[in-house]
């Protein structure tokens, strides 16, 4: 068969190309693991950061602001002054934002950030049409609401998306729940037709948060350098000199010594220094090759013997 022919050192070679793959292999999958638990737990930091903010504006009720965007508050008040920024009747404007407002506002700045994290809040139900959710973030919600998880992710164009559920507790309500009994500011602002009907543990909607990820592959090339290659060759070539010297070397020369007692030469075995009680196989193979020549040597001196007296016979 053509497969005999091939030496042990190919086919060491090819079994060492086998275990490098697979090892690969293994290597990838526990750095996608790696790579994946890393992006989720940046994410995991993003909304934390997000509810902490949002936390800070509920703790003091609402932030109260008296300059910047006229267009993003819930509601304001005038108070007679005579400070800056007062208007034509000498009244200050006092713009009010509420929690999900200013998360709104601080995810705007974000995304015009250098932060590469970037994050939105949504809902199936928006209140304001602008925080609609995208595709990724509607698959999520659908998900979210229907298994009850409290978190989903994919990879999306390139890009690492992970959407925590958030509920609506007793105190969202005043504003998610009937528009009948929401405060007089949301209805102004915000209309009564989005947003309301929630009920105290539904699924409020999600905080999404996108980094970029390119695909481990890309990365993986990064990670390998010379100092790598190195490492994994230098025990390959521990291994291949071991068998060549070990186990290849030995059996040539024991396959020529074999080759000559067969063809009736008196080709010495050297046995120096081998210990009978061996338990090297090449040298256990070295002692039986020598006593297998003595005994081919002998029975060839006794049949020449043999021979040699059948002619003095034959001859007298
Ligand atoms: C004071 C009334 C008020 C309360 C209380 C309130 N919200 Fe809102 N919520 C709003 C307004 C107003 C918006 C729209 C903000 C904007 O313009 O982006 C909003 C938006 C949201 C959004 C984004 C999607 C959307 O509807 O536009 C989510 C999610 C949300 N709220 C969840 C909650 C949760 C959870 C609570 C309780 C922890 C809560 N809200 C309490 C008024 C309120």
């Amino acid at each position: 068969m053509k497969k005999n022919k091939i030496s042990i050192s190919a086919k060491f070679v090819a079994l060492f190309l086998l275990i490098v793959s697979l090892n690969t292999l293994a290597y990838y999958f526990m750095l996608q693991n790696i790579y994946q638990q890393e992006l989720k737990s940046q994410a995991k930091t993003v909304v934390s950061n997000v509810e902490s903010f949002g936390a800070w504006v509920a703790q003091n009720g609402r932030v109260w602001v008296k300059e910047g965007s006229k267009e993003s508050f819930l509601s304001q008040e005038l108070y007679k002054a005579s400070c800056e920024n007062i208007d034509e009747e000498g009244f200050v404007h006092f713009y009010s934002k509420n929690p999900a407002l200013a998360q709104r506002e601080f995810s705007e700045v974000v995304a015009k950030s250098s932060s590469p994290a970037k994050f939105h809040m949504t809902s199936q139900n928006v209140m304001n049409p602008v925080n609609a959710p995208d595709d990724f973030e509607k698959t999520a919600l659908a998900i979210v609401t229907k298994t009850g998880a409290a978190e989903y992710s994919e990879f999306v164009d390139g890009q690492y998306r992970f959407a925590q559920t958030i509920y609506h507790k007793a105190s969202c309500i005043s504003c998610h729940g009937d528009p009948a009994k929401a405060p007089e500011d949301v209805i102004k602002r915000y209309g009564s037709e989005h947003g309301f009907g929630f009920k105290e543990g539904d699924v409020a909607g999600v905080i999404s948060v996108s980094i970029p990820a390119n695909p481990l592959y890309m990365k993986a090339l990064n990670f390998v350098g010379i100092k790598e290659i190195v490492l994994i060759l230098v025990p390959f070539i521990i291994a291949l000199w071991f068998v060549r010297a070990a186990i290849i070397s030995p059996i040539k020369k024991l396959t020529e010594v074999a080759h000559e007692v067969s063809t009736g030469k008196d080709t010495p075995v050297d046995t120096a220094g081998i210990d009978l009680n061996t338990h090297n196989e090449i040298h256990q193979l070295t002692l039986a090759l020598s006593r297998m020549r003595n005994s081919t040597q002998l029975a060839l001196k006794k049949m020449r013997e043999a021979r040699a007296e059948a002619e003095k016979h034959r001859k007298s």
